[in-house]
């Protein structure tokens, strides 16, 4: 271990250097106009899994953007460890209020990140945590001490929803063949408390539609008579919370699991400020469903967000106008054990229900996801928080994250195996916002954790 210390300290500014490369790649994955830029960055993924040491490393092409994948396979005796992340980004949009253009990284000292901090779309969600695992693989490989195998499989869609992962895990289940999938996608507590995520919100993505008249109407002349999709759309999104902030959606909450009272406490025992809280968010008050507190709401409460709202006029100035439609993007958060495509089918019903005669309304889905939680007796669980005990010389809480990963729950299903949700990332680094930033602590303890833990994963797996 002291050669491994030795090698990451010499490789120091080279592992920043190679990362703040790939963060001048505009991967977007939303965005067909940077489809280039994807495939760019794929093979710039496939190229530094080679360098590093990789086998069979290869970009494997699917009806959207490619996953690439690489192993190592040291000794068919040995454990072997799946590393999934993701090469693909959120849009950086609006990009007039980053404080640097969003594909140009810079590294500045924040209050939370003393050491400095890379700004960059990407920078914490996914490519600085994904190449963390390629950078300790790395060192492993060339200080000679890698104790397991090791595959890599890099997507380019999860932030569109993996929509063609799943297709590729169900053909290549044997090449896929693992005992544990390690996980770099999620946030500590803080950095002088490591946390390891044992949950993840589900996630059920939906579309509305609301159709008034044929066509868009003078609104002095028809003002009055005739709905407005527009109004009976807020309307009707005003009414999918009652006055406790619980989601009216009939059947939301079956099957949501009631979480004791012993871990809630637990729960809350992490250290969490409320006034600071709101002082970073610039809000005065927060607002959640009544009877939980806010690590509650984030946690293990399943939640209900517009996402986005549009119709009639939007331009400058102001044009007097009843729309013929309306739009809204709506999304809910899961947890155990709802059903993402059992709540498509309840809000799709509620929703139609919900219009008055006066409007049609078109109710799709986009994508969605099972939740998910981690058992924190397994041994990819002990190792992982000997792993954080050892480097961060404190050992990790169990903490339940209010983000999505769809594809976690189909690597149980599919892969027959379980994650370690390993993150090194803040909450507080405005992933999916712009300035989005990863700490220069983040990055260097994740790549010094990771060998721990394949370390201690093969050690442990050896004596059951
Ligand atoms: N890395 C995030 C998920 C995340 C972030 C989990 C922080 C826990 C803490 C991931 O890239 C993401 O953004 N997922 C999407 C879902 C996807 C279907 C677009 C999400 O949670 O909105
Ligand atoms: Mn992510
Ligand atoms: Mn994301």
């Amino acid at each position: 271990m002291k050669e491994l210390k030795s090698y990451l300290e010499t490789n120091k500014q080279r592992f920043l250097d190679e990362l703040l490369d790939l963060l001048r790649i505009p991967s977007v994955s939303a965005d067909p106009k940077y489809k280039n830029d994807v495939r760019r960055m794929a093979k710039a993924t496939a190229d530094h899994l080679r360098q590093a040491g990789a086998e069979h490393v290869e970009i494997h092409e699917t009806a959207g953007h490619p996953i690439v994948y690489g192993d190592k396979m040291i000794d068919p005796k040995a454990p072997t460890v799946l590393v999934y992340g993701h090469y693909d980004v959120q849009p950086a949009d609006p990009v007039n209020l980053w404080d640097s253009p969003p594909f140009e990284p810079v590294v500045k000292k924040t209050k939370l990140h003393p050491q400095g901090a890379i700004f960059a779309r990407g920078a914490c969600d996914d490519k600085g945590q994904f190449f963390m695992h390629v950078k300790a693989f790395e060192a492993m490989i060339k200080t000679a001490q890698l104790p397991c195998n090791v595959k890599f499989m890099i997507e380019g869609e999860e932030e569109v929803g993996s929509k063609n992962l799943e297709k590729f895990c169900r053909e290549n289940k044997k090449k896929l063949t693992c005992d544990v999938v390690l996980i770099s996608d999620t946030s500590v507590i803080a950095n002088d408390t490591p946390s390891l995520t044992v949950g993840l919100r589900g996630l059920c993505y939906m579309e509305v539609e609301v159709t008034g008249p044929n066509k868009d109407l003078h609104s002095g002349v028809y003002g009055g008579a005739v709905a407005n999709p527009v109004n009976v759309l807020c309307s009707m999104i005003a009414s999918l919370h009652d006055a406790k902030r619980r989601v009216t959606v009939a059947g939301f909450y079956d099957g949501v699991e009631k979480v004791s009272g012993k871990e809630r406490k637990m729960m809350n025992g992490a250290p969490y400020d409320e006034k600071t809280y709101m002082k970073d968010l610039g809000v005065s008050d927060l607002m959640g469903e009544k009877g939980y507190t806010t690590i509650e709401r984030t946690g293990i409460r399943p939640t209900l967000d517009v996402n986005g709202i549009w119709g009639g006029y939007i331009g400058e100035g102001a044009k007097t106008v009843l729309p013929s439609k309306a739009f809204a993007k709506i999304s809910m958060r899961l947890v155990p054990d709802q059903d993402p495509k059992k709540i498509e089918k309840l809000f799709q019903k509620h929703f139609e229900n919900l219009a008055p005669k006066s409007v049609k309304v078109k109710v799709s889905a986009h994508h969605g996801g099972y939740p998910v939680v981690v058992p924190t007796n397994s041994v990819e669980y002990k190792a992982a928080e000997k792993a954080m005990e050892t480097s961060y010389g404190k050992k990790p809480l169990p903490q339940r994250g209010g983000g999505s990963i769809p594809i976690v729950a189909m690597f149980d299903q599919v892969l027959n195996a379980k994650s370690v949700l390993m993150g090194f990332g803040l909450d507080s680094d405005d992933i999916h916002s712009p300035n989005e930033h990863y700490g220069l602590f983040n990055y260097y303890k994740g790549i010094a954790t990771i060998p721990l833990f394949y370390r201690f994963y093969s050690e442990m797996k050896k004596k059951k």
